[in-house]
């Protein structure tokens, strides 16, 4: 018996479109192979090659040193990411290209050059001096999506201070204990930000939380709205007050290529949040390399991933992947439904984004608001788009690809995790033949596997759990703190072998394609269902947005499957619809997975990162209280409404 039963059937396959190949770093799967054989073969030998595109200050005496679970990448070797995203570009023709482009939700826009990033960041590393920030000390950044947050992050790592970004939307409560956890000296934070038209007060959060965050003695505190807040005399500083008498001479430290570079808490589904650490040198290269062959990037290009900067993604591939790139990032401070439903469409075209980075969730909502918002705006600089953060339907992929790429724009679906840094599964865009809901092949130096309960590969086509096997360059160090805790979580279950937490299956040509995470399977009279598929074979009915699937307690075959469905603008739930739903999934997937109950919502419980929290809905479906943090929980109000629907 296989521990985890796949039961989609996905068949349609895109290769990379002629013109796109043509112009790509990598032209062809026997290219991509060659690469990825040798990172395999030689991983030392790969890593050692690519680690000589980036600057350092010392050479490294060794490749990899692996204590399991215990890694070091570069051992011995002294470098700066702030001087890798910023002064290396000042010497070349780029010093006054765009590094960041903004736009403020109420539409200014800023635009920063290489030179000018580089002279904030100065600035502010001495700012962060002065406030007393050494070496190894720890920083909180809670701050909005504007051009401050990267120049914190940036100036934190010039000088060697270990940045914690804690997402703004998260309450005083929630930074509280994170930057308990990380013992952090100061936080940076704005007066507040923009989100659907509405303020977000950052500072009074703040304020709220920093008496009870002892290790706090400084906030500074960046004017974006310009209102009349309290400033407690002696704690909290304006910024631009600081960086104005800042000197911008500051030479970028020679930090250990181990040196913590940030930590970033992840909310576990009990107990406290791990604090993810992350190093310098393997974590930069791994995100410097993935950012350039996994999106094509080139100098002309204008990339854009929507991520907040309080997520990994806004780490790796808003900040400091582009920039180690020397490539033009687009940061957005609010929402995409601000005005109107065609916001993000508008800024596409408004400043010619030729690649697009998004996630699942975002697109599921695109797809709900109706194509006739991207159909006002001309989308032809898009060269490439790219989904991450839960595994994407067929049908949502399918949308993508024809009503915002045109049917012309290759998509990377790249699977990664906070905990690995960078990508992991991807598409090489002009190598890779891709197939609507596959992450497709492991990543340069990856060795991806899917295995059963004892760890052993299943045959082709078999659910499992996905682990990886080799240590990884941009892999989490640890958890801050609770060196245990990381060893239990992640490396005890397959002992030496990286644990994902999720399930997959691979088909006949190797592809992976992930089906949730296994704390989500569902056991229906012995089969073990994983989330996506049913979920998928749910979202491909015309009427449906979006879907949600949980077990709930039955006597008879263990678990019931119960769906929590979204229906798309103009759609009315009935029990006519209902029944329709139910066996069109059965005739996607087969008897088995036919729900046992449909429930209509208007909304379905997410995180602030947009993954659905199918534990809340399991409570729900089996009548139970909802135990357990909620604290990352983006709207109460749809936990009480689902309560209230309840047939
Ligand atoms: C989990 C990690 C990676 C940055 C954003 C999320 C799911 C992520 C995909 C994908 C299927 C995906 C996995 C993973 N996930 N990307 N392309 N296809 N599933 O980071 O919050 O640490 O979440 O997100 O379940 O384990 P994260």
């Amino acid at each position: 018996m296989t521990d985890i039963e796949s039961v989609q059937k996905e068949g349609r396959v895109f290769e990379p479109p002629q013109g796109f190949r043509d112009q790509a770093h990598i032209k062809s799967l026997a290219e991509f192979r060659a690469l990825y054989d040798r990172s395999i073969q030689d991983p030392e030998g790969f890593w050692a090659e690519q680690a000589k595109t980036l600057v350092w200050q010392k050479p490294w005496s060794q490749v990899l040193e692996w204590k399991p679970p215990f890694a070091k990448w570069f051992v011995g070797g002294k470098l700066n990411l702030s001087e890798n995203c910023l002064d290396r570009h000042l010497a070349t023709w780029r010093r006054n290209k765009a590094a960041i482009v903004w736009e403020g939700e109420p539409g200014e826009t800023r635009t920063l050059t290489y030179l000018q990033l580089h002279r904030e960041v100065c600035r502010f590393a001495n700012v962060l001096k002065e406030l007393g920030v050494a070496t190894g000390d720890r920083v909180g950044i809670y701050m909005p999506m504007i051009p401050e947050a990267a120049v914190a992050m940036l100036a934190c790592a010039r000088i060697g201070a270990t940045h914690s970004v804690v997402f703004g939307g998260f309450s005083a409560e929630a930074l509280r204990d994170r930057m308990n956890d990380a013992q952090a000296k100061v936080i940076v934070t704005a007066d507040g930000a923009w989100r659907r038209g509405a303020v977000v007060k950052l500072k009074a959060a703040v304020d709220a939380a920093v008496p009870a965050i002892p290790s706090v003695k400084s906030v500074v505190v960046v004017k974006r709205l310009g209102d009349d807040i309290p400033m407690s005399a002696g704690r909290d500083h304006w910024w631009h007050e600081l960086v104005e008498a800042a000197s911008a001479d500051c030479p970028p430290v020679a930090l250990d290529s181990e040196h913590p570079l940030f930590i970033l808490y992840t909310s576990g589904t009990t107990g406290k949040p791990k604090g993810v650490v992350h190093t310098t040198g393997g974590y930069l290269l791994q995100t410097a390399l993935s950012t350039k062959y996994v999106f094509d990037l080139k100098d002309e290009d204008t990339f854009w991933c929507t991520a907040d900067i309080g997520w990994v993604t806004g780490h790796s591939y808003v900040v400091f992947g582009p920039l180690a790139n020397g490539a033009t990032t687009l940061m957005y401070e609010g929402a995409p439904n601000w005005p109107e439903p065609d916001r993000f469409w508008k800024l596409i075209a408004k400043h010619r984004v030729s690649i697009f980075y998004t996630a699942p969730t975002a697109i599921r909502a695109f797809i709900r608001w109706g194509e006739q918002w991207p159909r006002k705006h001309d989308l032809s600089s898009l060269r490439l788009l790219g989904t991450v953060g839960e595994p994407i339907n067929p049908e949502a992929w399918m949308w993508y690809h024809a009503v915002i790429g045109a049917s012309r724009c290759p998509i990377v679906d790249t699977w990664w995790q906070t905990e690995t840094g960078g990508m992991m599964i991807t598409p090489i865009p002009g190598a890779i033949a891709t197939k609507p809901g596959s992450g497709t092949l492991p990543f340069f130096g990856v060795v991806a596997a899917v295995v059963d309960k004892d760890g052993k590969e299943v045959p082709v086509g078999d659910g499992g759990y996905l682990v990886i096997q080799k240590p990884w360059p941009s892999m989490l160090r640890t958890i801050y703190g609770d060196p245990e805790r990381y060893a239990e979580t992640y490396w005890k279950r397959f002992p030496g072998i990286y644990f994902t937490g999720d399930g997959a299956r691979r088909d006949k040509d190797g592809y992976f394609w992930i089906m949730g995470r296994v704390d989500d399977v569902i056991n229906v009279a012995g089969h073990r269902l994983g989330t996506a598929e049913v979920e998928s074979a749910l979202v491909s009915h015309p009427r449906v947005a979006e879907a949600a699937v949980v077990g709930r307690p039955d006597e008879l075959k263990g678990q019931a499957l119960v769906a929590f469905v979204t229906v798309k603008q103009g759609q009315q739930p009935s029990d006519a619809v209902r029944a329709e739903l139910k066996e069109h999934v059965v005739k996607e997937i087969g008897a088995i997975a036919r729900p046992d109950e449909i429930r209509f919502s208007e909304a379905l419980p997410k995180t602030r990162s947009g993954k659905i929290m199918r534990r809340l809905l399991r409570d729900i479906a089996s009548g139970k209280e909802t135990l357990g943090d909620t604290t990352t929980l983006e709207d109460y109000s749809v936990l009480a409404k689902l309560r209230e629907d309840e047939e």
